[in-house]
């Protein structure tokens, strides 16, 4: 598909054409915890809809990950259009008068604050969100069937809250819950939320459906599946437990330092060793069917494990299932958790009575841990237990090896620096189950030799020699052949080297104008590189954020062939502006339009499911789909680099962020991901950008927190992900993190964006930071300073975005100056810029 000017505000095709795509696949991502039988209902009729969501849906969470939406289906739209009459209209009214009230009362307080502070009000309302009302309307909806959407809704800049109206449910909520599924003979509670809720007040509910947040076609997706047009195959991808069990929860959000005290032991990984029971576990998930899973044989070698099973529809409905593989490595000199998902496939459609062949394999050096001590990683001696089932807590063991020695799989070099503090070993109490013991005795247990296993060892790389200062050419020679990359390098200055390597930047920028807003070719789009070398005939990369689709103004006029659109990031954040003021911006926009003298272009997006609920499809196809549709919408649009996916690891239910991620469990993550990058990059010239490397697992004080984690953890779960998508996909693009990692900015860790992600694993790409964490939002005297854009170079991070004029001075200073922190040599310079040069080639060649 080639770029389009879109001019008319008519629905395109494409958008028809994702919507329904989307449609299809959101029930996918839907996960039925609970259902006495109530789901499906045999046919529209009378519906009494109540609950925050009902009218005032979330489609997505907000900030950066935000999808501005033609318009997106609500669930009350949604009912309606599946033929229900909605007999609660007065209560959805009277919800959302109090909703309104109450938002606007909020963000006039943050206003306050802002304007006491004297910070800009729209900064300062990032990430937060209006509190839940508390209310009393009669429940006097007509029917026997009842519906109660709970909604909620997190963004970036802020974390989440163990608060009634976040985590818990608020004392309305409880109330009129209990009371609806008691009065009606058909109730289910529906949850709009993109994570965690405690629904432990309201336990006797006996049907619930984790509807997420699924995009554009959301309200009728949900139709499709309350109606059993549609089914839901979705599977949980984190364990749902009370807040207080997460060991993670202790010294969350700390604004200087967060310890990852409970090491590799997160999420499933600590439930079942600890033997504690989670409310849903990781994993699990109903549909409108039942399936067995017969293992029909396990074969295993030094080089993989092959599991082959039949899986056959026994129950009445048509629906999918998810086959998991999770192995248990025996605990030696390493501790070890009681398993860990290894392999995972997903059945298409079957009928009832229809069966399904599927074929699981696992490198057996998958299974490795890594040691410290001998900075490798290792499969310790021991018997391996190889676990077959639909979720980590139904599983059977059909496949067993054992190892007679430790296997050194791969020699590396420490990394990460020190967390000051040992992992905890949590009191082992492995969870168990009446045949565990019997199966154990039963299974064929296979003997691999440790000699026979061919170890690795990582060859780190040199910097290569300086190119010498030469005549220099145009781009145009590079791209017809006739000169080389070092050529048109050898004839930088060391000014047009750092500008390279920072993204485009206006010398008198107004902060808010490029705050996820700075590229000046597609209006609305998070940045580009540097335009300053255009008189050498060199194009730039233009980039967009997800991960939930494209986030773009929505309209747009180009002034003297700069892009400018309406507003790409508000929301209710908006709401910190009076009307008046709203209003001026908006004449401000309309006489610059009516200036620019030019057509009004439109960019209408579709939003795709959030990142949680791509990924509790379980579905690789599915996920990679989901990239695709995001790559015909980058062509059409002109967007080179999409700011996703993003595969940070859901340490915490308290993190802002999760609904953007995928999973507590990194293989999981890591799939997803490569299969996202995959469906972005199979279109030519559209990259993804794989985000936030790495250990950024909040957002309270997310510029200066300092992530104090072990290096096993670290690799084992907080970089496994990347390590896998790298690997599989290798993703053009890789975004740092704002936060530090043992006391220094992951993105000025040479260790981990060299050493570890282009020697240990091979990324080809470019790496780049995360939006002005160089010092753009200022510092109130932090305990940790502000990352430094020379420091990014030294590292091999190639670009600082989306740029200031103080970047381009650090990295010239740091050249010159032999004393500065991060004193560079010009070879340093040229690498990373040399990096940003060859992807602009391949894409823009890609792109024809
Ligand atoms: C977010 C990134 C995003 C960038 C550009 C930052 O605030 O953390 O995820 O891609 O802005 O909008």
């Amino acid at each position: 598909m080639k770029r389009q000017r879109i001019a008319t505000a008519e629905v395109q095709t494409f958008e028809k054409s994702h919507i329904e795509e989307m449609r299809k696949m959101a029930p996918e991502c839907m996960v039925l915890l609970k259902n006495d039988g109530t789901l499906p209902f045999e046919k529209p009729g009378m519906i009494a809809l109540y609950g925050s969501g009902a009218r005032r849906t979330i489609k997505g969470g907000t900030g950066s990950g935000d999808v501005n939406v033609r318009h997106f289906v609500t669930v009350e739209e949604g009912l309606e259009n599946a033929g229900f009459t909605i007999t609660t209209k007065k209560w959805l009214d009277s919800y959302d008068k109090i909703l309104q009230e109450t938002k606007a009362d909020y963000f006039r307080e943050i206003r306050k604050q802002a304007d006491a502070y004297g910070v800009n009000p729209m900064l300062f309302a990032m990430g937060k969100t209006a509190p839940e009302p508390e209310y009393q309307f009669s429940l006097d909806g007509e029917g026997d069937t009842a519906i109660y959407v709970l909604a909620r809704i997190s963004g970036e800049g802020a974390d989440r809250q163990a608060v009634k109206g976040d985590i818990c449910l608020t004392d309305t909520e409880v109330r009129d819950i209990l009371e609806l599924s008691k009065k009606y003979k058909k109730f289910v509670l529906v949850l709009n939320v993109g994570g965690l809720v405690d629904l432990h007040p309201v336990e006797q509910v006996k049907t619930v459906l984790l509807m997420g947040q699924p995009g554009t076609p959301a309200g009728d997706a949900l139709a499709d599946v309350i109606l059993g047009k549609s089914y839901p195959s979705g599977k949980l991808t984190m364990s749902w437990a009370s807040l207080d069990a997460y060991p993670s929860t202790e010294g969350f959000g700390d604004v200087n330092d967060t310890d990852y005290r409970e090491g590799i032991y997160v999420g499933y990984r600590y439930f079942d060793t600890v033997g504690m029971e989670p409310d849903y576990p990781f994993g699990f998930g109903l549909g409108y069917s039942t399936f067995k899973i017969f293992s029909d044989k396990v074969d295993v070698d030094c080089e993989k494990i092959t599991v082959c099973t039949t899986v056959a529809n026994t129950g009445t409905a048509p629906g999918k299932e998810v086959v998991q593989v999770y192995v248990s490595v025996p605990p030696k000199e390493l501790d070890q958790p009681y398993q860990r998902l290894a392999g995972y496939a997903k059945t298409g459609e079957l009928r009832p009575g229809d069966t399904e062949k599927l074929m699981i394999q696992i490198p057996t050096a998958s299974l490795a841990s890594y040691h410290e001590e001998n900075a490798a990683y290792v499969l310790e001696q021991g018997i391996y237990f190889i676990r077959v089932g639909n979720s980590s807590r139904n599983t059977k063991i059909e496949g067993a090896f054992s190892l007679n020695a430790d296997v050194l799989v791969e020699r590396e070099k420490n990394i990460g620096g020190e967390s000051g503090f040992k992992d905890r070993k949590p009191q082992r109490n492995y969870i168990t189950y009446a045949t565990e013991k019997e199966e154990k005795e039963a299974v064929q247990i296979t003997e691999l030799k440790a000699e026979e296993f061919k170890g690795k060892e990582t060859n780190y790389q040199e910097l290569p020699t300086e190119i010498l200062k030469g005549e220099g050419c145009s781009w145009n020679d590079v791209i017809n052949g006739k000169k080389t990359v070092d050529e048109f390098l050898a004839g930088l200055s060391d000014e047009e080297l750092a500008w390279l390597c920072i993204g485009e930047y206006t010398d008198a920028e107004d902060l808010l104008e490029i705050i996820g807003n700075a590229s000046k070719k597609v209006a609305g789009a998070a940045g580009e590189t540097t335009g300053r070398l255009a008189d050498l005939k060199l194009p730039a990369i233009v980039m967009a954020d997800g991960p939930a689709g494209l986030r773009l103004s929505q309209d747009f006029t180009i002034h003297s062939g700069v892009a400018k659109g309406s507003a790409s990031v508000g929301g209710d954040m908006l709401l910190v502006y009076t009307m008046e003021e709203l209003q001026a911006m908006m004449e401000m926009e309309k006489a610059d339009a009516e200036d620019s003298k030019t057509d009004m272009y439109h960019q209408y997006c579709v939003a795709i499911p959030i990142g949680t609920d791509i990924a509790q499809s379980w579905n690789d196809q599915l996920a990679q789909k989901c990239g695709d549709i995001v790559g015909e919408e980058m062509e059409i649009f002109g967007i080179h680099a999409w700011l996703a996916p993003a595969l940070n690891i859901q340490r915490s239910p308290l993190c802002g962020r999760n609904f953007e991620y995928y999973s507590e469990d990194p293989f999981l993550s890591g799939c997803m991901a490569a299969s996202v990058t995959k469906g972005v990059q199979q279109h030519d010239g559209c990259a993804a950008t794989i985000k936030h490397f790495a250990c950024n697992n909040q957002e309270t004080n997310r510029f200066f927190s300092n992530s104090r984690v072990s290096e096993r953890a670290m690799r084992e779960i907080y970089l496994k992900g990347f390590e896998i998508c790298v690997k599989e996909a290798q993703p053009h693009f890789i975004m740092t993190s704002y936060n530090l990692i043992n006391g220094e900015h992951a993105c000025c860790r040479k260790d981990l964006l060299t050493d570890v992600l282009r020697d240990e694993w091979g990324f080809q790409g470019v790496v780049m930071t995360d939006w002005l964490v160089t010092g753009g939002m200022g510092s109130k005297g932090e305990k940790w300073p502000c990352a430094s854009a020379a420091g990014n170079i030294k590292a091999g991070n190639d670009l600082t975005m989306p740029g200031m004029p103080s970047d381009k001075e650090d990295i010239l200073n740091a050249l010159k100056d032999q004393a500065h922190p991060y004193a560079l040599t010009k070879v340093e310079l040229q690498c990373c810029a040399k990096r940003i040069l060859e992807k602009i080639i391949l894409l823009d060649q890609q792109a024809g």
